[in-house]
């Protein structure tokens, strides 16, 4: 039977790949987002900036500040780096969120699986390139997506026994079979995957598992609850994989973003820390809207890691302020073994 050996969280942000002197380049995006989402609010960024103005983010936001968090998320993401290679995975099953970049309006899919037999990360051709480079992500596209095409492996076999068990424990995970194709061609594996073989494989993955989750877009998002249930299932789905072999989990995303909750944030590492179930599927669905709710791909992993003896090691938690009405990302990382 296979093992579940190392599970692993991470942000994946684009501040973690952007000069602390650039970061205001995402701080002008916030700028002109009318609809920031906070606690039970949503705000535009003068009605956020009146709502919570503090010096505490003036001087979080200080170059000095940006620089050291920086370098505290680079020496955290190196460290996440060196225990997945020293673990040596036999397969790594990665929980991200599907941002429409894989599922677009047409069908969106709460949980689907992932189950070809490999899957290529594209190079991003210029009209993406200067998309991403619009929103303030110039420095960070490199960080998710190759210069020239990458096959990743991935586990087929665990994938679809993943499906059919959890199938089997009355989860309906869709199943995707194939890289869907749009009017450019195929595709491109999302953010989230990329992130976690690029940065913290290093581009050497062992076979993967993507699980793709719709955290975001309303109205078919799975509550707390549910992904704490599912990643259970998935957990059992993984150890009754009838191959000897060593799976790592990673959930990749998170912490609160666009708007930074420190409250929040504490609160549901806490309750990661200390397997509270409770905590996790109590906080109110609100909490979970924008860029917060990735903090469901921890959750599921949470999930995982319950039908394991692993216990969770929180490597850091950092704050990444990059505007005076505290906008910026929660950055975490951590590990279970
Ligand atoms: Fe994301």
């Amino acid at each position: 039977m296979a093992e579940i050996i190392l599970g692993m969280g991470t942000t994946h942000g684009p501040l973690l790949a952007t000069p602390p002197d650039a970061w205001d380049g995402r701080a002008e995006v916030d700028r002109k987002n009318p609809a920031l989402a906070y606690r039970d609010g949503t705000y535009s960024f003068d009605e956020l900036y009146e709502t919570r103005k503090d010096k505490y983010f003036d001087e979080q936001n200080s170059l000095a500040v940006r620089t050291e968090y920086f370098n505290r998320c680079q020496v955290a993401l190196d460290g996440l780096g060196d225990t997945a290679e020293a673990a040596k995975p036999d397969v790594m099953v990665i929980v991200g969120d599907d941002q429409h970049e894989w599922f677009l309006d047409a069908v969106q899919p709460s949980f689907a699986i992932y189950h070809a037999g490999q899957v290529t990360n594209y190079a991003l051709d210029e009209e993406t390139k200067d998309w991403h480079r619009a929103f303030g992500r110039g420095h960070s596209m490199g960080m998710n997506h190759p210069e020239t095409d990458q096959i990743y492996p991935v586990a087929d076999a665990l994938a679809v026994h993943m499906i059919e068990q959890t199938i089997e424990e009355d989860f309906d995970t869709s199943s995707s079979g194939a890289q869907p194709i749009g009017d450019k061609g195929p595709r491109n594996i999302g953010h989230a995957y990329g992130f976690v073989v690029r940065r913290i494989l290093r581009d050497k993955p062992m076979p993967i598992v993507p699980v793709l989750i719709n955290t975001y877009f309303p109205p078919n998002q799975p509550t707390a609850k549910r992904c704490y249930d599912y990643g259970k299932a998935l957990g059992r789905a993984i150890k009754s994989w009838d191959t000897k072999a060593r799976v790592a989990v990673s959930a990749s995303g998170g912490m609160s973003h666009f708007v930074i909750d420190e409250a929040l944030d504490k609160r549901l590492i806490d309750a990661l820390l200390n397997r509270d179930e409770a905590a996790l599927t109590a906080e109110p669905e609100f909490s979970f809207r924008s860029g917060n709710s990735e903090i469901k791909n921890w959750i599921i992993v949470a999930g995982i890691c319950a039908e394991t003896d692993m216990e969770m090691t929180l490597h850091d938690y950092v704050p990444c302020y990059r505007s005076e009405a505290g906008t910026g990302s929660g950055m975490a990382f951590a590990t279970w073994s």
